[in-house]
């Protein structure tokens, strides 16, 4: 996830550009850069690693100015942040700006080393920029030399081009990355979102996957990626400055929550093969025989992505059929934990910056063990010092309490179980394909998860006033109930605890009164006729049910006070579903009670310190 800008108009674009990207700025934040048609008629690049404030003094040391321009602001997925890696790229006289990934750049890469063709950075993006000036150079206009390009990758993009050949225009595209564009009096805006041209304007157009735009100064031309006209209308944005930088979402969770089947598909993306039922990482360097020499497995982790690596431990045992345990990184680096040879270690870690987790990956590599980092922060000190990483490309995470970080790392966990359970034969290609199927899947049964927000935000009202809740669930599902827990307790401050349902006459039922709302997670899975004997046992002493459940059978509706539908799904995959209304539950719980929701009291978003 990155921030795109671009100004084509009468006044100087650097200021406009600038601006652009610090009200993008949330979309990543670990390098910047622009480049400005000057008034000689040739591309200038400023570009720097860092904040948006590094960019800023670069230009103030090395001033330029030009009434054409593109900008971005980076959140690196391939390559680490480098000014080499910083957009724009250029080769020749034409620069590029994305965001997105290039799912196939390796094998383009390859093609165009071949031809002779040098490259300056290790992004993905590069090709692209290659591909277009390729089918420039067969004598193609900017519009169709873009085109055509595009017609070369699979991926997700939103760009913004131009060239020193076409001074007069600026191109943008997008398939599967937000990008919008703002219609000034004698101007015109490319943008990632719109935050960046509310000064400007608020009048924008949202291009659609597979759509073109030509700006020039005088208007805006849409096409289809064939060169077909696309006729579009405008949208007046009426929301407040604020509103707009959250996507017209009230806070950055309530959008991360919603982001998730996009952040979700994006970390599954080019990770797998149906027709194989095969999952290929970059970057996972484990090859057959090392995957083959894996004895036991060791997840560590903290907080919410802690509560990621319990569900994980159910499917690399039951996929992979290897023993796993999952530690707390804070116990783990202090217990002179065993690491036999054969020990594959995985640290889960969104910020990559979590000093327990570091020190437990630190300790575990002294110890001999191979390990593999799950993170969303490329570049991050876990990425850079474990021997493989999986990316999670989640897009940046504001929100303090962590929501789609959280699925996407259960998105790379799955991958990892099935890889290594077709590494050691466990899996036949058929059931793998099948496994796979259901993952690919989850996206669309997130959107109807999501739809159902509303009748969380009533249930809510309902709950807010509890003091105490119980989060129950077995099985793949106890995490999840731990994870509903965290998510209430960090942002509403209410006392929160989950428990694996078969625990709860072993202590927590004590606490079981008419005001004590018990949430349960009943998916119709192995232990489903488990679960409403618990269920059984909160009614019998008067709590206050809220089911979750994939199929609302009478049984659970004669039980509970309220049922929260989650659509079905492989019993394996259940936890990633029912995570959504225990994400949105914390949600509207904590804005009702006028808590901060995006920066909840004592916590950070990352925990650089013991
Ligand atoms: C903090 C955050 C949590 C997060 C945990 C681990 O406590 O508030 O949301 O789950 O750190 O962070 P990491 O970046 O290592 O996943």
């Amino acid at each position: 996830m990155c921030g795109i800008v671009g100004y084509i108009g009468p006044g100087d674009s650097v200021p406009i550009l600038l601006d652009g990207l610090k009200r993008l700025e949330y979309r990543g934040y670990d390098s910047a850069g622009l480049a400005v048609l000057n008034g000689t008629g040739r591309i200038e690049l400023r570009r720097s690693t860092g904040k948006l404030a590094n960019l800023e003094k670069v230009v103030s040391q090395e001033p330029l100015q030009g009434s054409t321009g593109i900008g971005h602001t980076r959140w690196a997925t391939h390559g680490p942040p480098s000014e080499a890696n910083a957009h724009p790229h250029r080769v020749g006289g034409l620069v590029l700006v994305h965001n997105g990934i290039i799912e196939n750049h390796m094998e383009l890469k390859k093609e165009l080393l071949g031809e002779g063709r040098s490259f300056s950075s290790e992004t993905d993006t590069e090709v692209l920029c290659h591909l277009i000036d390729r089918q420039s150079k067969r004598g193609l206009a900017l519009p169709e030399a873009v085109r055509a390009a595009l017609a070369e990758v699979r991926g997700t993009y939103a760009i913004g081009v131009m060239s020193e050949s076409e001074p007069g225009l600026v191109v943008g595209a997008r398939n599967g990355s937000p990008l919008i564009v703002g219609l000034g009096a004698d101007a015109s805006f490319l943008a990632s979102d719109v935050p960046a041209v509310l000064p400007y304007t608020r009048d924008v157009i949202f291009l659609d996957d597979g759509e073109v735009a030509i700006l020039s100064a005088s208007g805006v031309e849409v096409t289809g990626l064939e060169g077909e006209r696309r006729p579009k209308t405008s949208t007046r944005i009426d929301w407040n400055p604020v509103m707009a930088e959250r996507g017209g979402y009230k806070h950055f969770m309530l959008k991360e929550i919603h982001e998730q089947p996009r952040s979700f598909s994006d970390t599954l993306l080019g990770r797998y093969s149906l027709e194989r039922g095969e999952v290929e990482i970059e970057g996972f360097m484990l090859d057959e025989g090392a995957v083959g020499d894996i004895e036991q497995v060791v997840i560590v982790a903290c907080g919410t992505s802690w509560h990621a690596g319990l569900i994980a431990r159910y499917w690399i045992e039951s996929l992979a059929r290897l023993p796993v345990t999952v530690d707390i990184a804070s116990e783990f680096r202090y217990r002179d934990p065993l690491v036999p040879p054969g020990t594959l270690f995985v640290s889960i870690t969104q910020s990559g910056e979590t000093a327990d987790t570091l020190a437990a990956q630190r300790e575990a590599r002294r110890r001999g063990a191979k390990t593999v980092t799950i993170c969303n922060v490329v570049g991050s000190t876990a990425t850079r010092e474990a021997d493989a990483v999986i990316y999670t490309h989640a897009g940046p995470e504001i929100g303090v309490a962590s929501t789609k970080a959280f699925t996407s790392q259960l998105a790379a966990l799955f991958l990892l179980a099935v890889r290594l359970a077709r590494g050691r034969g466990t899996l036949t290609n058929d059931a793998a394909r099948c496994l796979l199927e259901d993952l690919i899947r989850i996206p669309l049964r997130m959107e109807e998860a999501l739809a159902r927000a509303g009748e969380i935000a009533a249930l809510a009202r309902r709950l807010a006033g509890a003091r105490d809740f119980l989060y129950l669930g077995r099985g793949i599902n106890f995490p999840v109930a731990l994870e509903g827990a965290l998510k209430l307790k960090e942002i509403s401050y209410i006392h929160a605890e989950g428990y694996p349902a078969g625990e709860l006459k072993h202590g927590p039922i004590a606490l079981i009164d008419e005001q004590v709302p018990v949430v349960v997670l009943a998916p119709h899975d192995a232990v489903y006729e488990k679960v409403l004997s618990n269920l059984e046992e909160v009614r019998a002493r008067g709590g206050r049910i809220i089911a979750v459940t994939d199929r609302a059978d009478e049984s659970v509706r004669a039980r509970a006070e309220a049922v929260l539908d989650v659509p079905a799904t492989h019993p394996l995959l259940t936890p990633i579903l029912f995570a959504l209304p225990l994400q949105l539950l914390a949600y509207y719980v904590s804005d009702l009670k006028g808590c901060d929701v995006d920066q909840p009291r004592n916590l950070a978003k990352s925990v650089t310190v013991e």
